[in-house]
């Protein structure tokens, strides 16, 4: 089984709308052909400029894959502030992140709530990118697999083998995010292991071996070779170093 590994920028919450669109015109005509043709790229900017990225993106007929940050688990109505699926869909998004640490952690995002947005998400046909991961304490302490694969395990409840084989899983440890303590390839390959282990046991191997899982946390260009070198990690999920395109290219080109 061969997965395309996936590089997705997480812009946070940086850039408006006009900086949005130069960024990804720059990025779009530093990335090349032969980037797209051994990776998938994608962009996920905040929801005030997916619009304007859109149409960039529209304009140039680019490869780059659009993304949002959250997505919200509610079909529509009463939930002031909230963005759906549908509305995404609208838009050209084929990603949503979901369980990100810092909504976990800002917002009290938890399982109940990462597994309506997983399912909100594959109900539109978006493919939920599906973050878990530890905060230090618990590294500390030698319980990281552990309560990744619970946070994997309450974001997947309820799916059939078919909806979870669409999932994109982010192992983000939470103490190697914008620290520049970038966890080792061997760490990053310890959970993701686990990780596609544990998808074989809860749907079946084929599944596991379908899902692509990213590693997230201070990911650069001059790192990012060394960790996608190992067996179970399909691509980076990244934050600061999205935020400029000759580094995100050069990040892009590297992996490929
Ligand atoms: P940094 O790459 O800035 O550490 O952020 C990682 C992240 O949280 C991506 O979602």
């Amino acid at each position: 089984m061969t997965r395309t590994p996936l590089i997705a920028g997480n812009w946070k919450m940086n850039k408006t709308h006009l900086e949005a669109q130069a960024l990804v015109e720059d990025l779009n005509d530093a990335l090349t052909d032969h980037d797209f043709d051994a990776v998938d790229v994608a962009v996920l900017p905040p929801f005030v400029d997916i619009r304007t990225v859109q149409t960039v993106l529209d304009a140039a007929k680019s490869s780059i894959g659009l993304g949002a940050q959250d997505i919200s688990q509610h079909e529509s109505g009463a939930y002031t502030g909230e963005v759906s699926a549908a509305m995404l869909k609208a838009l050209n998004v084929t990603f949503a992140a979901i369980g990100h640490s810092e909504r976990r952690q800002y917002h009290g995002e938890d399982e109940a709530i990462t597994n309506a947005k997983v399912k909100a998400a594959l109900g539109a046909g978006i493919t939920p990118i599906l973050c878990v991961g530890e905060p230090l304490e618990e590294r500390r302490a030698g319980k990281h697999v552990e309560y990744t694969l619970a946070q994997l395990e309450g974001g997947l409840s309820g799916l059939s083998a078919a909806e979870a084989k669409q999932v994109v899983v982010a192992y983000e440890p939470v103490w190697a995010i914008g620290t520049g303590e970038v966890a080792t390839p061997e760490d990053a390959q310890e959970v993701c292991g686990a990780i596609r282990d544990t998808l074989a046991s809860l749907f079946d191997t084929d599944t596991a071996q379908a899902v692509r899982v990213l590693y997230g946390g201070s990911v650069k260009s001059s790192n990012v070779a060394d960790i996608m070198a190992k067996d179970d990690i399909d691509g980076a999920l990244v934050g600061g170093a999205s935020l400029k395109a000759d580094e995100f290219a050069a990040l892009a080109g590297n992996a490929a």
